[in-house]
Parts: C-alpha cells; sequence; structure tokens
C-alpha cells in the first residue's frame, strides 16, 4: 500500500483545483498489478468538478481495467480524508469490496475497506 500512496502523491501533483485549492491525488490498483493514476479536476461552474478517485476509475476503466484491489487517497487535510457519496457509490459498482488507504501529506493514514465506508449500496437488479 505504501507504494499506492506514493503513487497517489504524484497524481496529485497534477491536481487542478483553483477554486477550493484542495489538492487530491490517487492511485487505483488492478488485480495484475497495474496503477492508473487520478487527480482532481475542477472547472468554472463548480458542478462539473470530477473528483480523484472518479477520473483514476474511468481512465482505468476506459483503458479496458475490469479488476481492481485497492485504491489510495491523499490530501493535504489535518485528517485523512474520506472520499465523497458519488465516488464510494461507483467504487463499489465497479471496483466491489477493494481496499481503501486514505493518507494526508503529514504521513497520516487510515484504512478501511469499502464496505466500511459504504454500507449499503444501491445495488441494480430487477426482481423476476
Ligand atoms: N474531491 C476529491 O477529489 N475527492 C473526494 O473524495 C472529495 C472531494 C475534490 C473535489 C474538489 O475539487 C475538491 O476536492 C474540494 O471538494
Amino acid at each position: 500500500m505504501d507504494e499506492l500512496i506514493a503513487e497517489a502523491r504524484k497524481a496529485r501533483e497534477n491536481a487542478v483545483a483553483p477554486f477550493s485549492k484542495f489538492k487530491v491525488g490517487a492511485a487505483l490498483r488492478t488485480a495484475a498489478g497495474k496503477i492508473y493514476r487520478g487527480c482532481n479536476v475542477e472547472n468554472a461552474t463548480y458542478g462539473l468538478t470530477v473528483c480523484a478517485e472518479r477520473v483514476a476509475l474511468l481512465s482505468a476503466l476506459a483503458a479496458g481495467e475490469r479488476k481492481f484491489t485497492s485504491i489510495a487517497v491523499i490530501t493535504q487535510s489535518p485528517e485523512p480524508s474520506t472520499p465523497c457519496g458519488p465516488c464510494r457509490q461507483l467504487m463499489w459498482e465497479y471496483c466491489g469490496d477493494i481496499d481503501v488507504a486514505l493518507a494526508n501529506l503529514g504521513g497520516k493514514r487510515v484504512d478501511h475497506k469499502l464496505s466500511a465506508l459504504f454500507p449499503f449500496p444501491f445495488n441494480f437488479t430487477l426482481e423476476e
């Protein structure tokens, strides 16, 4: 996980956060061990902002990846910051119950399973 956090730290350097100044980096590991990075990208409408976790996930999916084991997220905050609700939903749908490592720049780290962060997910199933 240390390597994944280091990758997230590098990803954070590319964050586009002129409005909030809150830069986030994420690194998502595939089952085969490949790492996809993401950073938050803000825009002038604010509402179209995309979180670092989603950038990493969507970039991995667009590259054809479908199986994931873990994600690291790093922020500059007194305590490691937890992913927003929409990111939790998307991670759950596409990654399942992966390991989530949350870190801050100062070296604090908290580990969770995604199921602990997102205990009652929306699952799309139709009754017969
Ligand atoms: N942000 C993320 O990148 N990931 C999260 O899980 C929560 C928030 C970003 C969005 C925005 O650019 C900034 O952090 C402040 O909300």
